[in-house]
């Protein structure tokens, strides 16, 4: 992939080169028409429903719809599957007709969901992960998201998105300081992504390096109906804030713990997942391009709504790999399940958020998301000013849980390279075999 991915590609490099910031030099695009794939459910139920659209299946058997929306369309598309379906994506949007027909004459979702499970599936590393569980600290997830919270938005067509990617960008590669085995990169090769860049932190496996684990989380934000205002109020805290924070705390603890995995491990913050999970798109592509051989993906999209249920974490079972989530749910019980906190599972829907870039290209990808309350999956508040973590009761605590979930995920699926230096700790009813 390194040809793939490059530093400020596109009028930014001009711009920088000439002496601008790189703020001052984003040439904010407006949003070109694009197609969209959406599922023939929610397109019948949306103010769009009178469009000629063309039926299509994924390989699922899924009915879809394929169809042409300008801009103010694709966030009339948007704001429905936010506000009445009240969940996060929703659909994928293409360039072109035929950038979409290509893209579904390649899905890969039946493949990615019945893929059988890897060798690396197996619970046996609690000697690494136990020591980092007591480390996951809320006030530190809590700063991340009051942080990328306190943009005008993270919209991935504007100044602020691209300030808000570079930070974490900065962020994750500070946490890497002193570590030439791990490296920050964006990723711009994204033709729909305006000038958001992905933002992917690599840790290069010690023994098995050409084998990937992925943790994800999508970088940016949108305030519904608010259309394509570059300066729409649009805080995300929850959405996503929380997810891009848990994952910055797992960086910081693995890698303060000196943590050498077998397997590569790349810690993604995706761009442009709420207006057609257009950044894991373009990556899992490239990577399917190349033939990158990715053994699991965790996507963490929001995890900081906990009202009043017994449960802590969904997991989200819909286009999900069966053995991954199945892998998920034991590890859950074994490391969350013996400290008291309960799991359940969630169906979301087609395109629900980036997991479905990477099932659709034939990856193994599971989804964690929050708990919710009572009568709400999700949040209610996304996608709105209200999406602040003073409207969850300015804290965190919901979002531990991941945390630790998403640490028990690395430590398990890329293991410890033997040079690790870690000394062997025998935690009871746990054998590592490393
Ligand atoms: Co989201």
């Amino acid at each position: 992939m390194p040809h793939r991915i490059c530093i400020f590609r596109w009028p930014l490099l001009l711009a920088v080169a000439a002496g601008l910031s790189p703020t001052a030099a984003a040439q904010v695009a407006d949003d070109p028409p694009a197609w969209v794939l959406t599922s023939a459910d929610s397109l019948r139920n949306s103010p769009l429903r009178h469009l000629p659209a063309s039926e299509r299946r994924d390989s699922l058997g899924t009915a879809l719809k394929l169809l042409e929306l300008d801009t103010a369309q694709q966030h009339l598309l948007t704001g429905h599957l936010h506000h009445r379906e009240g969940r996060c994506g929703g659909y994928f949007a293409f360039e072109s007709r035929a950038e979409a027909e290509d893209f579904l004459a390649r899905e890969r979702s039946l493949q990615a969901l019945l893929a059988p499970a890897g060798s690396g599936y197996t619970i046996d590393n609690a000697a690494t992960i136990e020591p980092w569980f007591p480390q996951v600290a809320e006030a530190n997830i809590r700063a991340t998201i009051e942080h990328l919270s306190s943009y005008q938005n993270r919209y991935y067509a504007s100044p602020h998105g691209l300030d808000a990617a570079l930070w974490i960008h900065d962020r994750w590669a500070g946490l890497a300081a002193g570590r030439s085995d791990v490296q920050a990169e964006l990723f711009t090769a994204c033709t729909l992504c305006s000038t958001q860049p992905s933002v992917i932190l690599t840790v290069t496996g010690t023994e098995l390096p050409d084998e990937v684990v992925v943790v994800g989380a999508h970088l940016d934000s949108i305030r519904s109906g608010a259309g394509s205002n570059p300066e729409q109020f649009a805080p995300g805290a929850d959405d996503d804030a929380s997810g891009i924070a848990v994952i910055t705390e797992v960086i910081r603890i693995a890698l303060d713990s000196g943590w050498r995995p077998k397997r590569s491990v790349k810690f993604m913050g995706y761009a442009a997942e709420e207006i057609g999970l257009r950044g894991s798109r373009a990556i899992a592509e490239s990577y399917a391009a190349d033939g990158v051989n990715v053994v699991g993906v965790l996507q963490l999209d929001m995890t900081n709504y906990h009202v009043g249920v017994a449960y802590h974490l969904h997991f989200i079972s819909d286009y999900s790999n069966g053995p991954l989530l199945n892998f998920s749910r034991e590890l859950f019980d074994v490391y969350l399940g013996s400290r008291g906190l309960q799991r359940r599972d969630l169906a979301c829907g087609y395109g629900c958020s980036d997991h479905a870039s990477w099932t659709a290209k034939g990856f193994p990808a599971v989804m964690a998301s929050e708990p919710g309350s009572p009568t709400q999956s999700f949040y209610p508040g996304l996608h709105t000013a209200n999406d602040t973590l003073g409207h969850v009761g300015g804290t965190a605590q919901a979002s531990v849980p991941f945390a630790w979930f998403a640490l028990a995920f690395i430590g398990e699926l890329a293991k410890t390279g033997a040079e690790s230096g870690h000394p062997p700790l025998h935690v009871d009813g746990f054998e590592s075999q490393d």
